[in-house]
């Protein structure tokens, strides 16, 4: 039955409800957290890729994207304000759709997270590659800082950032407001910075042809530039400590969903304007696909270079104007600013697996606290381990469109489940009501299937094949362990902000006061 096994909402809300956390946030803190989880690799790195699939038309690809966005962020919200508690999309399925469906929301977000990371890790490597080339005239072999899908061997730096972001979580590093508040500063500033300077100098005729691959490659590139918006979840599951979630939530979510569109639409516009955006062709006239060997080679036969084969597409713009220095200050502004996306995207992923371990559908030493750190070092390690391969070896683009094909079937997940839940669960209280639910969720989830059938081949048969690999795993492990399906008592929920506690061992359930060893 593939409905079954619904962990009761209640059971989740009682638990949640002994903690309450105080309602400080207003509308502006809450935008200001979005706008630091969700500005990084995308805006910084991903225009190029965009550019290569939409050419100019890449300023409608960040439009569609944004949309498709703001509609699942309400439905979001209204499930984030109603089941308060870690586990995000995973947790709210399970509630409504059963334990399978939370399983392969849990395992799809595996790819939200952990890729994403991954994604942001080769983000950072290329802008930090290209500081110290232009800076310092040290050049690092191309084998050594690109995987091999993009003219190298393995990617070092990036596998390196992933790596000292993995002992800061263990280490129990946790990014502050004022932090991400001087964080969100610098990006603002360098976008800012990068549209004062370019808009002036844009010319129009840079502009045509606006969408030399057509609607196709529009769509295919807001598929992929839906990355630059993943984070905003952020916004939603500070729900609970929300003054007056029903005004707030709304804002802060489109609040810094509108923001980060406006400046992408005017970074996007700067770079066409100014350097073209034109995508690079292969010999014989044919498409090529960014982060693959044939655009590298393309790349390297060019004589006058171009933004889409760049690894730092703002740095490298502002230089090819003239503007060494602000290059020089926006690759800084992505140096000191992307790993705490990094940080972000690792902590979710810990999450996620904690909580699918304490309900006994992952291994009970997942959810291991250390001793002294008392951190969950064994998930974060594991975590670190797969991200830091990732970054190694794979390309910006396909790691970021991976992310989104699972972040996609997520935000579709979530909105289905509001909906189901309106009409299962009418009378509950609901802190945030997504306005227009009847047209609101119908619309995320056809925006979501849009963007994923737009996502390229290889990347939805990934998917699929990851898919494939979860049903295998949950009914040859994960089905009869469930704590659910055996029907054992839930082990309480955890404090969001602390770390979480160990799973007792199978049979022990009921153990009181259980500790790790
Ligand atoms: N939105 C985040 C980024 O662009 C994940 O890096």
């Amino acid at each position: 039955m593939i409905f079954g096994r619904v962990k009761p909402l209640d059971a989740i809300l009682a638990t949640a409800e002994k903690k309450s956390l105080h309602r400080s946030l207003g509308a502006f803190q809450l935008t200001m957290l979005g706008i630091g989880a969700v500005i990084g690799t995308g805006i910084f790195v991903l225009t190029a890729e965009a550019a290569q699939k939409a050419g100019p038309g890449m300023m409608v690809s960040f439009v569609i994207a944004g949309f498709v966005c703001a509609v699942a962020a309400l439905c979001y919200a209204e499930m984030a304000a109603m089941v308060p508690v870690s586990g995000s999309a995973y947790t709210y399925s399970y509630a409504v759709m059963g334990e399978l469906v939370a399983w392969m929301v849990g395992w799809a977000l595996i790819l939200e997270y952990a890729i994403a990371a991954g994604a942001v890790s080769v983000g950072w490597s290329g802008y930090m590659m290209g500081f110290i080339q232009n800076n310092f005239g040290i050049v690092v072999p191309l084998q050594l800082i690109r995987g091999p899908f993009d003219g190298g061997m393995i990617n070092l730096p990036a596998m390196a950032v992933a790596a000292i972001v993995t002992a800061l979580l263990v280490k129990g590093t946790k990014e502050s407001a004022s932090v991400n508040a001087i964080l969100v500063g610098i990006k603002i500033l360098a976008l800012a910075m990068f549209v004062i300077v370019t808009i002036p100098v844009l010319k129009t005729g840079q502009f045509t042809p606006f969408a030399p691959l057509g609607f196709a490659g529009i769509s295919g590139a807001a598929a992929s530039i839906f990355f630059a918006y993943v984070g905003f979840d952020a916004v939603s599951t500070a729900a609970e400590e929300t003054k007056n979630p029903q005004r707030n939530m709304p804002i802060g979510l489109i609040g810094s969903l509108a923001i980060c569109t406006i400046f992408y639409m005017l970074v996007a516009a700067g770079v066409i304007g100014t350097v073209g955006a034109q995508p690079v062709y292969g010999p014989g006239g044919e498409v090529l696909s960014p982060g693959t060997p044939a655009l590298s080679q393309a790349c390297s036969a060019l004589t006058e270079q171009a933004v889409v084969c760049s690894k730092e597409a703002l740095a490298w713009t502002l230089r090819s104007i003239g503007h060494p220095f602000l290059g020089w200050l926006v690759g800084a502004a992505a140096i000191i600013a992307l790993p705490s996306v990094i940080l972000m995207m690792m902590f979710g992923q810990t999450r996620i697996f904690f909580v699918m371990s304490r309900d006994g559908l992952l291994p009970e030493f997942f959810s291991r606290v250390h001793p002294k750190f008392h951190t969950p070092h064994v998930i974060t390690v594991l975590t670190g381990i797969f991200v830091s391969l990732f970054a190694a070896f794979f390309p910006v683009g396909l790691l970021a469109d991976v992310s989104n094909s699972g972040t996609l079937f997520a935000f579709a997940a979530v909105s289905i489940a509001v909906l189901v839940l309106r009409r299962t669960d009418p009378t509950r209280h609901r802190p945030f009501r997504t306005p227009a639910i009847m047209v609101t969720a119908p619309i995320a989830i056809a925006g979501c299937l849009y963007l994923f059938v737009s996502l390229s081949g290889p990347t939805i048969a990934l998917f699929f094949g990851w898919a494939v690999v979860g049903l295998v795993v949950y009914y040859s492990y994960s089905r009869s362990r469930s704590h659910v399906g055996r029907g054992l008592v839930d082990v309480p929920e955890i404090d969001a902000d602390a770390p979480p506690q160990p799973v007792p061992p199978i049979g022990d359930a009921h153990t009181p006061g259980y500790k790790d060893a």
